[in-house]
């Protein structure tokens, strides 16, 4: 069970943009080809994080619960949460989801003012040939809680460490203003 020094890391997003791939291919260090509708919790033990704290990866899928277990997922007590918003960088509905509902519903569930941080995590670049890291960063502007964007695919294999890493330190050295003095529109 995770307690208030650990770090624990959930996932949200739309239906099919890769959650549990993703923890699989970080786990398995390889692309399941099978994927269930939800991975297990994992934990990740201390001396095989880069900051040494043990995290716990968190899948939530879209198929098997309501908003009334996510919202339980989301406010579970943990001093060290982070989430990690993915969204398919082949589906731009993936996309504009993550300002028209995702990071909303967050502000609706934790609060406005929260500072509870995210990182936006683009899936599946194997089926495109540029980037959309452009496109985020007005996000990272207009929501003070998002810390960074990045872009992976379960299935190269490619980011994959690296973005449990960034969810990671997001938590643990966040560089958004724990106060953000400023309204937002
Ligand atoms: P829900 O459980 O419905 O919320 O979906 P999910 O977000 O957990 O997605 P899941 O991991 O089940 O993947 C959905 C589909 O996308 C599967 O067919 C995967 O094989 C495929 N997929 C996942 N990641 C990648 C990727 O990086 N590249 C490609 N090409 N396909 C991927």
């Amino acid at each position: 069970m995770a307690n208030k020094k650990d770090v624990r890391i959930l996932l949200l997003g739309d239906p099919g943009v890769g959650k549990t791939s993703l923890i699989l291919s970080l786990v398995s260090e390889e692309f399941p080809e099978e994927v269930p509708a939800k991975a297990e919790e994992i934990t990740i033990p201390a001396d095989v994080t880069p900051e040494r704290v043990p995290t716990h990866i968190v899948d939530y899928t879209s198929q098997e619960e309501n908003e009334e277990c996510m919202n339980e997922e989301i406010l579970k007590e943990c001093r060290l949460m982070s989430y990690a918003f993915v969204y398919s960088v082949f589906d731009e509905d993936t996309i504009e989801r993550i300002t028209t509902h995702w990071l909303p519903y967050l502000q609706k569930t934790l609060g406005g003012e929260h500072r509870t941080p995210v990182i936006l995590v683009g899936n599946k670049t194997d089926l495109l040939d540029f980037s959309t890291m452009e496109s985020m960063m007005p996000i990272m502007n207009d929501f003070a809680e998002v810390e960074t964007c990045v872009e992976c695919s379960a299935k190269t294999l490619k980011n994959i460490s690296e973005m449990f890493y960034y969810a990671q330190k997001a938590v643990l050295h966040p560089t958004a203003p724990v106060y953000n003095p400023e309204e937002k529109e």
